[in-house]
């Protein structure tokens, strides 16, 4: 009877056990905060005082302040996002990189205001957002209703899967139809349709008349990534959240979307917040660079600053596990270990048990992010007494610190 009434859960390190009566405590706190959270966001004529704020570098579409965002789960509360601080310059792509589950995700749907809720709340922090009209928002105290004029149309996202995104029952141009229609009042049928078309030939598909007409199935994987960066454009948006727009295609569509995505940041004069696991996308596309592991950020700089004088461990150990084409090696590297569970994470670094630099310096609490340049900022205790301390040679990052060098030139 007992095996009945203990559920065995994953935690870091040691397994735990909660007992039914304990899950269900939790549950019951977990809907009392998440009840609090969800009744402030649904509240209607809020004053906008309450959420203007100022942008601290105008030159900043984005400014992400200390964000925490957490899921109450019965299991207890998961920090995906612990208190993550990086700007998005005005007509930059800034690349967002790190394991599955450090939170990349996360971090993009708080902008979105997306979270799954009741369970997902954004509980600290502020994510300033410079509007076309002018303003200064927070996102993270907005209510629901005023995010509608954000979302989708000056914000917009492209996502991993195409099929999923794309709805199977209706055609491609009733969809990109829609989207105008919805965010700009006014515009009649055909003008909408004008416009769709007009976005699908931007995003090079050819015989776009036969695509509008077509259902999401009856289009290749590529296609249907097209249609939605297409779907994505349609509202002229001042900042596109690209989350691993190139994961489910092969290489060489993958390599057509990434231009595609190039040419359009110049074309459109928004910005890109591009999310990946993959350090070669983002020596090719981004500006800046944000590492991401374990729901914060180990490091940030420019993508030069990243590529040839990593400072972080596993900035490092990322570089280390990409295939390069000029270095023969008969293994390739691979980081030990996993990304730990969010759920009760420790005081300390938390790539200390996976880290092959790790000293007893490192016993201490989570190190602070510390500035190398202006741009270029680490968070790891070996730097702390010495900021000029090489343990990485830029020289044996190969082709992607190449690709950065000839991209940015
Ligand atoms: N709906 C959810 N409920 C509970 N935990 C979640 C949920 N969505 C994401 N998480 C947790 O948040 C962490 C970060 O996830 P995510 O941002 O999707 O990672 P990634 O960096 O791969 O995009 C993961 O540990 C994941 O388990
Ligand atoms: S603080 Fe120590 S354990 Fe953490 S990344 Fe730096 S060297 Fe590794
Ligand atoms: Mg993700």
């Amino acid at each position: 009877m007992a095996l009945f009434k203990k559920k065995k859960i994953q935690s870091i390190g040691d397994s735990q056990y909660l007992t039914l009566r304990e899950e269900r405590k939790i549950a019951k706190e977990n809907a009392k905060i998440t009840k609090a959270y969800e009744k402030r966001k649904n509240r209607t004529k809020v004053p906008e005082s309450e959420y203007l704020t100022e942008m601290r570098d105008p030159k900043n579409v984005v400014e992400f302040d200390n964000l925490h965002t957490y899921f109450y789960t019965d299991v207890g509360v998961s920090k995906a996002v612990n208190g993550v601080s990086f700007d998005i310059p005005e007509g930059s792509i800034v690349g967002v990189v790190g394991e599955s589950g450090c939170g990349k995700s996360v971090t993009s749907l708080s902008l979105m205001q997306l979270v799954q809720a009741p369970q997902g709340q954004i509980v600290e922090g502020q994510i300033r957002y410079k509007a076309t009209n002018g303003k200064c928002y927070d996102i993270a105290k907005m209510p629901r209703n005023e995010m509608l004029h954000i979302r989708g149309k000056e914000i917009s996202m492209i996502f991993q899967e195409p099929m999923t995104s794309l709805n199977p029952v209706f055609t491609i141009g009733a969809q990109l139809d829609e989207v105008v229609l919805l965010h700009e009042p006014g515009t009649t049928k055909e003008q909408a349709k004008a416009r769709s078309l007009e976005m699908l030939k931007l995003v090079g598909i050819a015989m776009c008349e036969k695509v509008y007409d077509s259902y999401p199935h009856e289009l290749s994987g590529g296609m249907r990534q097209r249609v939605m960066i297409a779907m994505s454009l349609s509202c002229n948006p001042r900042l596109i959240i690209a989350d691993e727009p190139t994961t489910a295609l092969d290489v060489t569509i993958q390599a057509q979307i990434l231009d595609l995505l190039r040419d359009l940041r110049h074309k459109i004069q928004g910005s890109i917040m591009l999310i990946t696991h993959d350090l070669g996308v983002i020596a090719e596309m981004a500006d800046y660079v944000v590492v991401m592991y374990a729901g914060r950020i180990v490091e940030k700089g420019t993508v030069r600053e990243i590529f040839h004088t990593p400072k972080h461990p596993y900035t490092i150990g990322l570089m280390k596990s990409k295939p390069s084409v000029n270095k023969l090696v008969e293994r390739l590297y691979s980081i030990p270990g996993q990304v730990p569970n969010p759920i009760n994470m420790p005081k300390h670094c938390y790539y200390k048990n996976r880290c092959e630099m790790c000293q007893e310096c490192c016993e201490g609490d989570f190190p602070e992010l510390m500035q190398f340049s202006e741009t270029h900022f680490a968070a790891c205790h070996l730097y702390r007494d010495n900021k000029d301390l090489v343990i990485y040679d830029s020289l044996t990052t190969g082709a992607e610190s190449e690709k950065a060098e000839v991209a940015h030139e």
